[in-house]
C-alpha cells in the first residue's frame, strides 16, 4: 500500500474536536478557530461519536452543522480528518433495534450506555452504519477541507450474542472443514471435550468453557476477524459514497484484544492513541516511560513499515488514569517530538476543547474551561505547534531499521493463556522491551515485527519468548541465519504450533541444529527468588562488554543440553548450576545466541553492545549518555535526520557528528561550536536539560 499520511506539506497538528457540544454558542465556535490558529493547529478530527447529532432520529439525517464547521475550519487553513460516528450509537437506535446491544461473557444482554458497545455482527447495526457512512462520504468525501477517514474509534471488545456465536461456528467450519479436524487441533479428547458437530460449540465464557486453550485462541482470532470484517464494511460504505481519501483506524497502547497486524492491508496508513503514565516515577523517572512509549511508536510504525500518525495524546493530564498527573514544563513538546522521531508524520491531541459535562469534563485539552490562551498548557502547545512547522522537511522520511524484535500478538495470546511454567507472570512485553531497549541504547533503530512479517533487510533479530511457532516461522528463522543473519532466541521458544498443540520432537521446534541446543526443562521461580549467571568466556569479543562477574535473572530458567553450541555464561544456583545460561552457535553464514533465562536489563545492555560491536555496527553517535533518546529518519534523498530527546532531570552532553546541521532545537538545548576540548571530526557539542529536543540533519 503506497498511500501516505495526508500531510498537505505540514506535519499534522491538532486533534479531536467535538463542536456538536457547542452549537448554541457561536461565540465559542468562532473562538475555537481563533485559538487553534494561534496554536498552529492545521487539522482536527471530527465526527467521532457524533451519530446522535448527525441522525437525530431514524432515517432523518442532519449534516448541516458539520458542513458549517468543516467549511469554516477550511477557510481558516484547518483540515478535517472525518470519522465515521460508529464508535457510539444513539439511544433511539438501541431501543429500536435491540439486537445491536452486546451480550457479555456471563450471557447478559447489556443496556444502552457508554460507548464501543455494539455487536459487530448485528445486521441492523451494519445496515445503519452503512447508511450513515455512505451518506457522510457523499456529503464530504470530495470536500477540499477533508483529508482522510478515521474509521470508528479505538475498536475493541467482544460480544457473545446468538448472532456472534453463530458467526463463530461458521468461521470454525471454514477454518477446519470438518469437526474431526477441529477436535484434533484442540486436542479435545482431553476431559471428554470431543465435539460431534459445530453446533455444539460455544465461545469461551465465564459461565462455560474457560480451559480449552485451542478454543480460546481461535475465539480471539475470530474477534479480530469480526472487527476486520466490520471495518471493511465501513470502508466499503465510504468508497460507495464516492470518496477515495486515505483511510486509517486508531489503535491503542498495548491492546491485547485484537491482532492489529491483520488490519494493515485495509488501512492506507496506521495511527494510534498515546497516553503514557508520565510522572509515575520508577527508578529511572520518565526515561523508563519514554522507552515504553517508544516501543509502541515503533510497533505501530512497523505494522506497515512506513510513516504513521499519532492520532491522540493528551496536552495536559488525562482523567482516567489512577492519578491525573500534570505534565512538567517541556514534557508536552518532548512527547510530540518523540512521535515524529519514531516516524509519525503528525502528532494530534484528544482534545481541542474540554467538555462542560459528562465523563471527560476534566480530561486535558488545548482549550480548557477558562477558555483563553494565557494558560501554561496553551502556551506550550503553541510552542510545540511552531516546532512542528520547523520540522516539515522530515515529512515522508522513513525510519530504516537493521535490527528487529519479534513481538507477536497471537503468540502472546497463546502463551499467556497456557497454564505453563509460571502462572504468576511471564513478562512477555517486558522481555521484548529489554531487547528493544538494548538496540535503542546502542543508537540503532529497531522495528517490532510479528512472525508473519519478512526478515529481509535485517542484520540482527531478537526473538524473545516465541512460545508459538506459527506456520513457516522456524523455516524463516533458519533461512535468516543461514544467509548470515544474527539471531537471538530466548527461553520458552518453539514450544507449540498454531493451534497451541505441543511439538513432540524437541524444542525449540525444528531449530535444535540451528541453535545448537535442545531445551530439556524449564524452572519457574517465585517472585522473591533469583538466579545468577557467571561469565565463562571473557575472551570472546561478544562478551567484551560484560562488565559484571555475574548477572541476575528471574522468573524462568530453562535448562539446555548442548548440541554444538558453546556456553558463554552458566547458571550459578540451584541443581542446574554450571549448566548453560547463554550460548553461541554458528550456522550457515550466521549465528545464534541463546538466552535461557529472564535476565535483568543490565545483562541485555552489556551483551547486545558486545554483539553489535562484534558485528561491526557503528551507531551514528558514538557515545549516547543515559537518558538521551536517539532516533533517525532517512529521506528519499538520503538525508538523515537525527532526533535527540533528553528524558532525564540531570544535564547531559553529547558530541555532534561531523557535518551536522541544526534543523530544530528548543530552548532546553545549548548547542556549542567546536572548540579545542572537542573530539576531532565533531561539529560541536549539545548540552541538554530535561526535555531538551534537538533535531539535526546530515
Ligand atoms: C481514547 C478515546 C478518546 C478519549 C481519550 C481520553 O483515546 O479515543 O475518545 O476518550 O481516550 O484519553
Ligand atoms: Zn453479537
Amino acid at each position: 500500500m503506497v498511500s501516505k499520511v495526508p500531510t498537505r506539506g505540514k506535519l499534522l497538528y491538532g486533534g479531536d474536536y467535538n463542536p456538536e457540544q457547542w452549537l448554541d454558542r457561536p461565540d465559542i465556535l468562532a473562538e475555537d478557530i481563533r485559538l487553534m490558529k494561534e496554536a498552529h493547529v492545521n487539522v482536527v478530527s471530527m465526527g467521532i461519536f457524533s451519530w446522535a447529532s448527525l441522525e437525530p432520529s431514524d432515517g432523518n439525517y442532519d449534516f448541516s452543522w458539520l458542513k458549517e464547521r468543516i467549511d469554516s475550519l477550511y477557510e481558516n487553513g484547518i483540515y478535517t480528518i472525518l470519522a465515521t460516528p460508529t464508535g457510539s450509537r444513539p439511544a433511539w437506535l438501541a431501543k429500536r433495534y435491540p439486537e445491536v446491544l452486546r451480550v457479555n461473557d456471563m450471557g447478559q444482554k447489556l443496556l444502552f450506555g457508554d460507548r464501543h458497545n455494539h455487536c459487530m455482527t448485528s445486521p441492523a447495526y451494519r445496515k445503519k452504519t452503512y447508511e450513515i457512512d455512505r451518506r457522510l462520504s457523499e456529503a464530504f468525501g470530495k470536500h477540499p477541507g477533508v483529508i482522510a477517514w478515521h474509521i470508528n474509534n479505538e475498536m475493541g471488545g467482544e460480544c457473545y450474542c446468538p448472532l456472534c456465536r453463530e458467526a463463530f461456528r461458521n468461521w470454525l467450519k471454514d477454518r477446519y472443514g470438518c469437526i474431526s479436524n477441529l477436535n484434533r487441533a484442540w486436542n479435545a479428547a482431553f476431559w471428554s471435550h470431543t465435539f460431534t458437530s459445530f453446533e455444539e460449540i460455544d465461545p469461551p465464557m465465564q459461565i462455560g468453557e474457560t480451559q480449552l486453550h485451542g478454543l480460546k485462541l481461535d475465539w480471539k482470532r475470530f474477534i479480530t476477524e469480526r472487527h476486520k470484517d466490520f471495518t471493511e464494511a465501513e470502508i466499503r460504505a465510504v468508497r460507495d459514497g464516492g470518496s477515495d481519501l486515505p483511510i486509517t483506524m486508531n489503535l491503542m497502547y498495548d491492546y491485547k484484544g485484537l491482532d492489529y497486524q491483520d488490519f494493515t492491508d485495509i488501512c492506507d496508513f496506521m495511527s494510534w492513541d498515546n497516553y503514557p503514565v508520565w510522572g509515575k516515577h520508577g527508578a529511572e523517572g520518565n526515561y523508563d516511560i519514554a522507552i515504553d512509549t517508544a516501543f509502541d511508536h515503533d510497533r505501530v510504525r512497523s505494522l506497515q513499515r512506513k510513516p504513521y500518525l499519532m492520532m491522540e495524546s493528551c496536552p495536559s493530564a488525562t482523567n482516567w488514569q489512577s492519578v491525573s498527573k500534570l505534565k512538567e514544563p517541556g514534557l508536552l513538546m518532548a512527547q510530540e517530538l518523540q512521535a515524529i522521531a519514531h516516524g509519525a508524520d503528525g502528532g494530534l491531541y484528544f482534545q481541542m476543547r474540554q467538555s462542560r459535562g459528562a465523563s471527560e469534563k476534566f480530561h486535558g485539552a488545548l482549550i480548557d474551561h477558562y477558555g483563553k490562551d494565557d494558560t501554561r498548557v496553551f502556551r506550550e502547545a503553541a510552542e510545540t505547534g511552531r516546532a512542528l512547522e520547523c520540522l516539515s522537511p522530515v515529512i515522508g522520511s522513513e525510519v530504516k531499521s537493521r535490527a528487529a524484535v519479534i513481538y507477536d500478538m497471537q503468540n502472546r495470546w497463546a502463551m499467556e493463556d497456557a497454564q505453563g511454567p509460571r502462572n504468576a507472570g511471564l513478562y512477555y512485553r517486558e522481555a521484548c522491551r529489554k531487547s528493544y531497549r538494548a538496540f535503542r541504547e546502542f543508537g540503532l533503530n529497531a522495528d517490532l515485527i510479528d512472525e508473519t512479517q519478512s526478515l529481509d533487510g535485517y542484520r540482527i533479530v531478537a526473538a524473545p519468548m516465541v512460545y508459538m511457532f506459527r506456520e513457516g516461522f522456524a523455516d524463516k528463522l533458519q533461512a535468516f541465519v543461514e544467509k548470515g543473519g544474527c539471531l537471538i532466541l530466548t527461553y520458552w521458544s518453539g514450544i507449540v504450533d498454531d493451534t497451541d498443540l505441543c511439538f513432540l520432537d524437541g524444542t525449540p521446534h525444528d531449530l535444535v541444529d540451528v541453535c545448537g541446543f535442545r531445551s530439556t526443562e524449564i524452572d519457574g521461580l517465585y517472585d522473591e527468588e533469583w538466579n545468577e549467571a557467571v561469565l565463562r568466556r571473557p575472551d570472546l569479543p561478544e562478551c567484551g562488554e560484560l562488565k559484571e562477574k555475574t548477572y541476575r535473572s528471574r522468573n524462568l530458567c530453562e535448562i539446555l543440553e548442548l548440541h554444538g553450541a558453546e556456553a558463554l555464561l552458566t547458571y550459578k544456583k540451584y541443581f542446574y548450576r554450571d549448566t548453560p545460561a547463554v550460548t553461541r552457535n554458528f550456522y550457515g553464514k550466521g549465528r545464534v545466541y541463546g538466552i535461557a533465562t529472564d535476565f535483568d536489563y543490565d545483562f541485555y545492555r552489556d551483551f547486545y553492545r558486545g554483539i553489535l560491536k562484534d558485528l561491526g555496527k557503528e551507531p551514528i553517535l558514538k557515545e549516547i549518555p543515559s537518558g538521551l533518546e536517539v532516533t533517525e529518519r532517512e529521506g528519499d534523498d538520503g538525508r538523515v535526520y537525527i532526533f535527540l530527546i533528553s528524558w532525564k532531570p540531570e544535564k547531559v552532553e553529547v558530541q555532534l557528528p561531523e557535518g551536522a546541521k541544526v534543523v530544530y532545537q528548543n530552548e532546553r538545548v545549548d548547542v556549542r561550536k567546536p572548540d579545542h576540548s572537542d573530539k576531532a571530526g565533531s561539529s560541536g557539542r549539545a548540552i541538554f536539560s530535561d526535555y531538551g529536543c534537538l533535531v539535526i540533519s546530515l
